[in-house]
């Protein structure tokens, strides 16, 4: 940050898998904080949680949990964000909002900071994180529309436990030690078998047949790039991976495909994109090499031989960094660097 101003910062939900990514990257970018305080549900009032090396205890989150806070993270999820996010408004702060609550509404932007940073400036109290799933796809898909118009995305998504929270991978580890050990498995968070299995994403089927994290995808894209035209359909499949997320996109352009070296270009230019697309040795971008990255990695980047306007590629990122907690910090930083006046 180019001058000395500190804020006050809050995080809701900082007990959780999200939250706990939160204080490392607070921390790690050295983002400008005068006060912290970690919230979460009453269950967890009186823990104490490490930041920057010192011990913060854990308050109950409550309408009147913001006084004096400048940011507040959310991310104890939807339910929490609806019910909270308003108080913490009226008390002046501003909302980087993780849940699904306020993504669509048209009032709040919806913002990845390398593709709509602008965006941020329209904020009325509460910015919207994307989806894991939308950000690291878009991450892939945004530098290609430099180089062309984007009519269509076909993605398949392979999709880690930590999109289910700390329970989700608690819930994968313990399915595999009772497989191992020829028990029979707990489900408490999944409605499958996760270990050694893998299933369509456990969000609701809509009417139409999508589920509503692939819907998101949709929606959320046309939102993001303000491109209302722009056709997304959607696959989403939760994989026995603990962290990150990786999906298959194919991407078809309106008019000439650009070339492999002007994709792998724009790709490798791109600020928080990695190329990982070594055909020799036969390896592409994994979850387990992604995890605890800031950047994205995408590989396989190959022309679609079955269509000659379209491209293939591979992308992984870390679901609870890029995909949560990273970008909500990132679209505090340049809402701290560009859209927040200085107090008197
Ligand atoms: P707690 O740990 O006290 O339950 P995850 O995404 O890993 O499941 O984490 C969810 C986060 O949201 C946790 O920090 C959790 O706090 C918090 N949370 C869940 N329900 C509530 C609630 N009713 N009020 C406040 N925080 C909540």
């Amino acid at each position: 940050v180019s001058n000395s101003r500190h804020f006050n910062v809050a995080i809701a939900g900082a007990t959780g898998a999200v939250g706990a990514e939160f204080l490392k990257v607070l921390a790690d970018r050295k983002f400008p904080i005068a006060n912290l305080k970690l919230l979460a549900s009453a269950r967890s009032a009186g823990k104490t949680l490490m930041f920057d090396g010192k011990p913060y205890t854990v308050e109950e989150l409550t309408e009147h949990s913001f006084q004096d806070v400048d940011i507040a993270l959310f991310s104890a999820g939807g339910s929490q964000s609806k019910k909270y996010a308003d108080a913490a408004v009226r008390a002046g702060a501003v909302v980087v909002d993780n849940s699904s609550a306020f993504r669509m509404d048209p009032r709040h932007p919806l913002v990845v900071p390398e593709v709509n940073p602008e965006d941020i400036g329209t904020h009325q109290g509460i910015i919207a994180n994307p989806n894991c799933s939308t950000i690291i796809m878009l991450m892939a898909v945004y530098p290609l529309t430099k180089l062309g118009r984007i009519k269509r995305i076909v993605v398949s998504t392979y999709q880690a436990a930590s999109g289910a929270g700390a329970a989700g991978m608690d819930e994968l580890v313990e399915q595999t030690r009772e497989y191992l050990a020829e028990k029979s498995l707990t489900k408490k968070v999944f409605p499958h078998q996760y270990a050694f299995n893998l299933f369509s994403h456990n969000s609701p089927v809509t009417e139409n047949g999508y589920n509503e994290e692939e819907m998101k995808m949709m929606k959320e894209t046309r939102k993001i790039l303000h491109d209302d035209q722009i056709g997304v359909t959607a696959t989403c499949v939760r994989v026995p991976v603990l962290r990150a997320h990786s999906e298959a996109i194919n991407i078809e352009f309106e008019g000439a495909r650009p070339s492999l070296e002007a994709i792998r270009d724009a790709l490798a230019a791109f600020p928080g994109v990695q190329v990982r697309d070594d055909r020799a040795a036969n390896h592409f971008p994994m979850p387990i090499e992604v995890s605890d990255n800031y950047d994205c990695f995408v590989g396989r980047i190959r022309n679609d031989l079955s269509n000659e306007r379209a491209v293939d590629l591979f992308v992984a990122g870390d679901q609870v960094l890029k995909g949560a907690a990273l970008n909500a910090v990132q679209i505090a930083e340049v809402l701290i660097e560009k859209f927040m006046p200085a107090k008197k």
